[in-house]
């Protein structure tokens, strides 16, 4: 049997910082209100003429050299992202064409929030079937584009970034199981009304932004999210204790928090990021992963239990030995 490893991580954030402070001199909030209830101080901004597969090229040229592995060696490609640079094509082509690589699988997968542990599965299921060798998974978002920048239940929240990850086949377990769940039903909770189709529907035409009931999705992504990394450890044996580190979805340090003590893992032994950049979607857990292997907290053999919660609703999770 055929398993998938970490090899290498990588992330990038914009260089513009946009802080609090900076924001609360445009819409009707402050930096105490953002601090308090979600423990975001600022957030990153792409400047003009960046687009997210650029961000991805950072992140990517980052886990790429952490891997020690050459980007011609790449079997496959997948990116996961909403706010892709163009409809098409995807912007997984797009990173490879600069990665400056050929002939490699490359798409995206759109997951939203919960879209790295949907592409870290996906990942996982070529190598186990001996498909690929190594694999290139990327989250990259830049949400500042679809956000209502006079809209202060949402504006305040997000951000732009990009995390990457190089997974290797090999005969030593790195991701132990992944598990990605769906729920269309609430879809209306958060979500952008218009889209490729939509938009010529007057009826939507001016809806063009991210929209969402926070609390009914505060609610959601502490039940799932818990029960699911419950399920993640127990379908493997373990308990909190075995956990080294908890990689959650970066929206909400209260929402981090909650789900923590759900799960029984002291916040000592949680990532948590989302203070430096806010919710940069499916960017967020290899974000806040590979910030945590750089500042040497997660080292090689750890456990990590990795998880997320989206729009769709979308969630999923991952444990992982580093
Ligand atoms: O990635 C997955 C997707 N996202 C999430 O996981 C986010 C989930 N939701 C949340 O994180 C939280 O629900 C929010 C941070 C969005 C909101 O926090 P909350 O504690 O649920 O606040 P609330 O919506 O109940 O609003 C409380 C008050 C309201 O005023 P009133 O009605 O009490 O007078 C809001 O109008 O805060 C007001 N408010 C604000 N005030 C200042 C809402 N946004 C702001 C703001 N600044 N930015």
């Amino acid at each position: 049997m055929k398993f998938s490893r970490i090899v290498g991580t990588g992330s990038y954030l914009p260089e513009k910082v946009l802080s609090n402070e900076e924001l609360s001199k445009s819409v009707d909030t402050s930096d105490e209100w953002i601090r308090e209830r979600t423990g975001i101080r600022q957030r990153h901004i792409v400047a003009d003429g960046q687009y997210t597969s650029d961000l991805a090229l950072n992140a990517s040229l980052q886990a790429l050299d952490a891997a020690g592995i050459h980007a011609d060696d790449l079997d496959l490609i997948v990116l996961a992202t909403s706010t892709p640079d163009v409809v098409f094509p995807s912007t997984a082509s797009i990173l490879q064409e600069k990665l400056n690589v050929r002939g490699c699988g490359a798409f995206d997968v759109q997951a939203v929030c919960a879209g790295f542990a949907y592409a870290l599965s996906v990942a996982d299921q070529f190598i186990k079937a001996g498909t690929c060798q190594n694999v290139l998974v990327i989250g990259a978002e830049t949400f500042s584009r679809i956000l209502d920048w006079t809209d202060r239940t949402t504006c305040v929240l997000f951000g732009d970034g990009a995390g990457a990850v190089v997974l290797t086949g090999g005969d030593k377990a790195g991701l132990h199981s992944t598990h990605i769940h769906a729920d269309g039903r609430f879809q209306d909770l958060l979500h952008v009304p218009t889209g490729v189709s939509k938009q010529y529907n007057e009826m939507f035409k001016a809806q063009t932004a991210v929209q969402m009931n926070g609390q009914k999705v505060f609610k959601w992504a502490v039940r799932e999210m818990s029960a699911l990394a419950i399920k993640t450890l127990e379908e493997n044996g373990l308990n909190a204790d075995d956990v080294d580190w908890m990689v959650p979805h970066q929206a909400n340090f209260r929402i981090i928090e909650a789900v923590a003590s759900k799960v029984g893992v002291p916040m000592e032994r949680v990532v948590v990021t989302v203070q430096d950049h806010g919710n940069t979607s499916a960017a967020s857990v290899p974000l806040a992963l590979d910030t945590a292997v750089r500042d040497g907290r997660v080292q090689p053999g750890d456990k990590i239990l990795l998880e997320a919660f989206g729009g769709g609703f979308t969630w999923g999770s991952a444990l992982i030995t580093m």
